[in-house]
């Protein structure tokens, strides 16, 4: 596997690929990378030629108090992971690569941003769009993957892709879970064991809220009150939204239309986890 930090690099890279004919897949990660990134990374080898990753904690996706400083990093765990599963090349730039000088241009795709964990951490969109047109600029893609673990990311990133007319193709891969349901995430490493064992519940309550409509729910309040008093049972988790949007404008919504999207985020401590189903699928 090739681990290239440079723009030039990658670009060399990628561009001797397409004129081999092949069709290159990308995986964009902030590292420390468990089984969802890398069935993401299965998922473009399964479609693709060669498949780059690129490692890069984006700061300007994080707000002034939250964890970029202390976000996991383990560079050495993650190539030989990444290496083990044959990715082709992996893309590591330092800060000064992404963001030499000063940064002026930001990407703000509007509407779908102001909502869901846009509220909860400004600026976190703007960051991830802005960062995610650079790196689809860098690589140049046939493809690139991205998790519905991450809902509204994902919905914004096709959004972007759309209206600037990027030439790539957005695929969505389902979320990957522990056995007991938890979706895994970078960020389950805060969890002390306590919280760890309690925070199953998220993925329970999402499940029961489908069950019921499934069974002719369709009172969003009800739903959301569901999966909010499942929550509120369980000692230490702190609900920061749970809510039911429209496919795929995320709009508010009181008698639901399916397919809709139930999302939450919920902080253990100081650990905020989200979580989403597709209701009426
Ligand atoms: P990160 O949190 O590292 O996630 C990288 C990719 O892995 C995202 O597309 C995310 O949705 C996906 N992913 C994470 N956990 C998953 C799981 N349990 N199942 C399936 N996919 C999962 O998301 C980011 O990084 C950044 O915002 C990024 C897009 C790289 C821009 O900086």
């Amino acid at each position: 596997m090739l681990i290239l930090e440079t723009i030039a690099e990658i670009r060399d890279f990628v561009s001797k690929e397409r004129a081999g004919g092949r069709a290159v897949g990308f995986v964009p990660t902030m590292g420390y990378l468990h089984e969802g990134h890398l069935s993401l990374v299965r998922r473009a080898q399964e479609e693709c030629g060669p498949v780059v990753v690129s490692i890069f904690v984006n700061p300007l996706q994080f707000g002034p108090k939250e964890d970029f400083s202390v976000y996991p990093r383990d560079l050495e765990r993650d190539s030989r992971l990444l290496e083990e599963c044959g990715v082709d090349a992996l893309f590591h730039p330092p800060g000064e690569e992404m963001y030499p000088g000063r940064h002026r241009t930001i990407v703000e795709v509007g509407g779908i941003t102001g909502c869901l964990c846009g509220t909860s951490r400004p600026g976190h969109f703007q960051g991830v769009a802005t960062v995610v047109t650079k790196l689809l600029n860098i690589v140049q893609p046939h493809r690139a993957y991205f998790g519905q673990k991450d809902a509204q990311q994902v919905l914004v990133i096709k959004k972007m892709v759309e209206d600037l007319n990027i030439p790539v193709e957005i695929v969505t891969v389902p979320t990957a879970r522990e056995a007991d349901g938890l979706a895994m995430s970078s960020r389950n490493v805060y969890l002390t064991p306590e919280q760890r064992a309690a925070a199953p519940i998220l993925n329970k309550s999402l499940r029961e809220a489908a069950g019921a409509v499934s069974k002719g729910e369709r009172d969003v309040k009800k739903l959301v009150a569901m999966v909010s008093s499942g929550i509120n049972g369980v000692e230490g988790a702190s609900i920061d939204y749970v809510e039911v949007r429209s496919l795929p404008d995320l709009e508010e919504m009181e008698i639901l239309e399916v397919p809709a999207l139930m999302a939450l985020a919920v902080r253990f401590g100081n650990t905020r986890l989200i979580d989403n189903i597709i209701l009426g699928e």
